[in-house]
């Protein structure tokens, strides 16, 4: 993403990429609905009507994190046109806290305090690994490709770690109180993101996208990051149907390790010690957060002779 946004020449409209994303996941969603219905056209358009249609109070609750989605979607463009691509991605991860903190206040998830406590090893885990010594000469490279504006990047990045966290558990808390499949949520998702996404593109580029055209400065660079966005999205759909919004964050943060380690391979990236403590620090997180957690004592009554008798729960 940032390297699009920082190369010379012909630069697009990051307000059309976030729409031209939403419509190849909803595209993809509406693939697999069809395959999962057998190719029966019949069948395929009935399922859609009663889901996106007949169900229309269901499907306006998916305006709510579609439309957040849409404007963290626009905001990472900024944030990563502001910042370095390492302050970004460290930064980035605070939501891994921001996650946990509206499971708590929106699904009733009750954490120990070991568990906050390899929440916030994780965040610094990821943060120690990701800040590496920069190369000097790419550094400066980097400060003079373009005017970055430090303050700019940053609120844009904390306010797309409260959206990311909010609109993930609330995503979490719509997929998992009703049986419909995860492929409708984001067909309903996606049908908002597109409309979301176009109100963005005309209130901020539409005047310049008259003149200049709807895929102004596409390379294919820019389908890549579309490409990648969308998987990535979709992935996080699958991620959270089938664990939740927090072992993503954990997931994302054994990435950004693994990661790494192949650039060691790839890139001839050299291992010190502060990844060494960063990773570290991810998997005793890891390894913290999954322990089990003890029982809350036993229910107990007080006999008449002032004795304490334990009672089993109903
Ligand atoms: O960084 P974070 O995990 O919040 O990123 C969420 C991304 O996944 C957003 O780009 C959002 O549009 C996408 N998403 C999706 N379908 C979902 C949930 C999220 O495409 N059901």
């Amino acid at each position: 993403m940032r390297y699009t946004r920082t190369q010379a020449g012909k630069l697009y409209f990051s307000t059309t990429t976030v729409i031209v994303t939403e419509f190849v996941k909803m595209s993809t969603c509406l693939c697999i609905i069809f395959i999962q219905k057998g190719g029966n056209v019949k069948e395929y358009l009935n399922y859609l009507w009663h889901g996106i249609v007949t169900e229309a109070r269901d499907t306006f609750k998916l305006a709510i994190p579609s439309g957040i989605y849409t404007i963290q979607n626009n905001l990472l463009f900024v944030a990563v046109s502001n910042l370095s691509a390492a302050t970004f991605q460290v930064s980035y991860q605070l939501k891994i806290l921001t996650t946990a903190l509206f499971c708590v206040l929106l699904l009733g998830k009750r954490l120990v305090k070991m568990q906050w406590l390899a929440l916030l090893l994780l965040f610094v885990g990821v943060a120690i690994v990701q800040i590496q010594p920069s190369d000097p000469t790419k550094a400066a490279q980097e400060k003079t490709s373009q005017s970055q504006s430090a303050y700019t990047g940053m609120v844009a990045v904390l306010v797309s770690c409260i959206s990311s966290g909010f609109a993930g558990v609330y995503f979490e808390k719509i997929l998992k109180g009703s049986s419909a499949s995860l492929w409708l949520r984001n067909v309903q998702l996606g049908l908002f993101g597109v409309f979301f996404g176009l109100i963005g593109m005309w209130m901020k580029d539409g005047d310049d996208i008259m003149e200049k055209g709807f895929f102004f400065g596409y390379t294919k660079y820019v389908w890549t990051v579309i490409g990648l966005q969308a998987f990535g999205g979709l992935l996080v759909a699958v991620v959270v149907k089938y664990a939740d919004n927090i072992l993503k964050g954990f997931a994302t943060s054994l990435s950004i390790i693994i990661s790494t380690v192949v650039s060691v391979y790839l890139f001839g990236f050299t291992i010190n010690l502060q990844f060494c403590v960063g990773a570290g620090l991810v998997l005793i997180a890891i390894f913290t957060y999954s322990q089990p957690q003890p029982k809350p004592a036993p229910l107990a009554e007080t006999l008449p002779n002032g004795k304490q008798r334990e009672v089993s729960k109903v």
